[in-house]
């Protein structure tokens, strides 16, 4: 009996379980035109800031969407991200900030819309750390205009602005 090689890598069986998925964005592509700059490219170069210091899956999350994380620095007191340091990582393919309430101390909300005032950038809570946490007299994650998810306490993120 002649055993039947396994390939180390099938190219051929990753397209084709990639393969509709494949196709409708080259045809997106080729129907639009848009063969440089453009949507698909735009987003490709989407930037969002979160703090340098939080756990791994903040920046994970920024990655799973195809955008790019930039990491801004924190405040040694707060061990948050330092507003300031917010402000010199914008550009302008900011599309969004994740402000992280890490160990149960809040992220300075006022201070980071301040400076995202008239932009056109998202404000994310990351509050898997903040659970019953207060901010100026409001929970954590109160401020929503949309919820990510709650399946379990660890897991909320929730957009502000
Ligand atoms: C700051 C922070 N953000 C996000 C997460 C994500 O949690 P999950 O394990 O649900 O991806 C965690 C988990 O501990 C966290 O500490």
């Amino acid at each position: 009996m002649n055993p039947t090689p396994i390939p180390m890598v099938d190219l051929r069986q990753q397209y084709q379980s990639l393969k509709n998925e494949i196709q409708s964005a080259v045809n997106y592509a080729l129907e639009n035109t848009a063969f440089i700059m453009g949507p698909n490219v735009h987003a490709l170069e989407d930037e969002v800031i979160c703090p340098s210091f939080t756990f791994a899956a903040t920046a994970e999350a920024i990655c799973y969407v195809g955008a790019t994380p930039v990491f801004a620095d924190i405040d040694p007191i707060t061990l948050n991200v330092d507003p300031a340091c917010i402000k010199n990582a914008i550009s302008e393919k900011t599309r969004a900030i994740i402000a992280v309430h890490l160990f149960g101390l809040t992220a300075d909300i006022d201070e980071i819309k301040t400076i995202i005032k008239g932009k056109s950038i998202f404000l994310v809570e990351d509050c898997a750390q903040s659970f019953g946490t207060s901010y100026k007299g409001k929970k954590t994650g109160t401020l929503a205009a949309l919820v990510f998810s709650q399946a379990r306490t660890l897991a909320v993120m929730v957009m502000v602005a």
